[in-house]
């Protein structure tokens, strides 16, 4: 065996290796979170907040709270909003260096427990990208104390390097927009409610 062979062998399992479980645009979905459902008719009541250097990450928040009908705001806006106002805080960053920007750093440190959460992340670097993007997803995640319903991921044309130019492009719209209509369905239809209306007791099961 010659050395470019093993060489080639490597690279293939490289590239295997970071393709495997982390491709471009992925949801998953935490089933095990806890739903705190109130009785509001505006349930779930949701916010968007995003950083966004180049308009990647903005352009997916604003899919995200079309879908839910619920504001879409900026990091640096968020101190006209009340937190513990939601039921639902969705945070999005572009991943910078395998990390959510400073900002939303800050923001998930300082920020009140929300009762529910989800996040997503836009990325742009070829081949170690998802990899990153999903170092970043769980940090953020880390950050939520457990009620983190979801996390989302999807390509970003990266200004520096010029990588994925379209992106996001209209099926990572459509995706994003999915992402926001499950996790709303894991909010309304959750085995795991931790308070909410009472269930019906009818008369022949008392
Ligand atoms: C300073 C900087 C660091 C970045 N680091 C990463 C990285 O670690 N992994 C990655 O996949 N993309 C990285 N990117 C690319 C961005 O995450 C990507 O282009 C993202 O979509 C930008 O979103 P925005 O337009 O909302 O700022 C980086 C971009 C910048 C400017």
């Amino acid at each position: 065996m010659n050395r470019n062979f093993i060489f080639r062998i490597l690279f293939a399992a490289f590239l295997a290796c970071c393709m495997c479980g982390c491709s471009h645009t992925t949801a998953t979905f935490n089933s095990d979170i806890q739903v705190v459902r109130s009785l509001d008719p505006d349930y779930p009541k949701a916010l968007v907040v995003y950083d966004s250097w180049s308009g990647n990450t903005q352009l997916v928040a604003d899919t995200i709270a079309e879908k839910l009908s619920c504001p879409s705001v900026h990091v640096d806006q968020i101190a006209e909003y009340k937190i513990n106002e939601y039921d639902l805080i969705i945070i999005g960053s572009p991943v910078h260096g395998g990390m959510p920007t400073g900002k939303i750093e800050d923001f998930l440190t300082n920020m009140p427990k929300p009762k529910m959460s989800a996040v997503f992340a836009t990325f742009g670097a070829p081949l170690l990208g998802p990899l990153t993007a999903n170092a970043c997803l769980n940090k953020m995640e880390k950050k939520l104390q457990g009620t983190c319903l979801g996390k989302f991921k999807c390509l970003g044309f990266h200004k520096i390097i010029r990588t994925y130019p379209s992106h996001p492009d209209e099926q990572d719209k459509a995706d994003a927009s999915k992402f926001a209509e499950e996790i709303r369905n894991l909010c309304l239809n959750h085995d795991n409610m931790k308070s909410g209306p009472a269930p019906e007791i009818s008369d022949e099961n008392p």
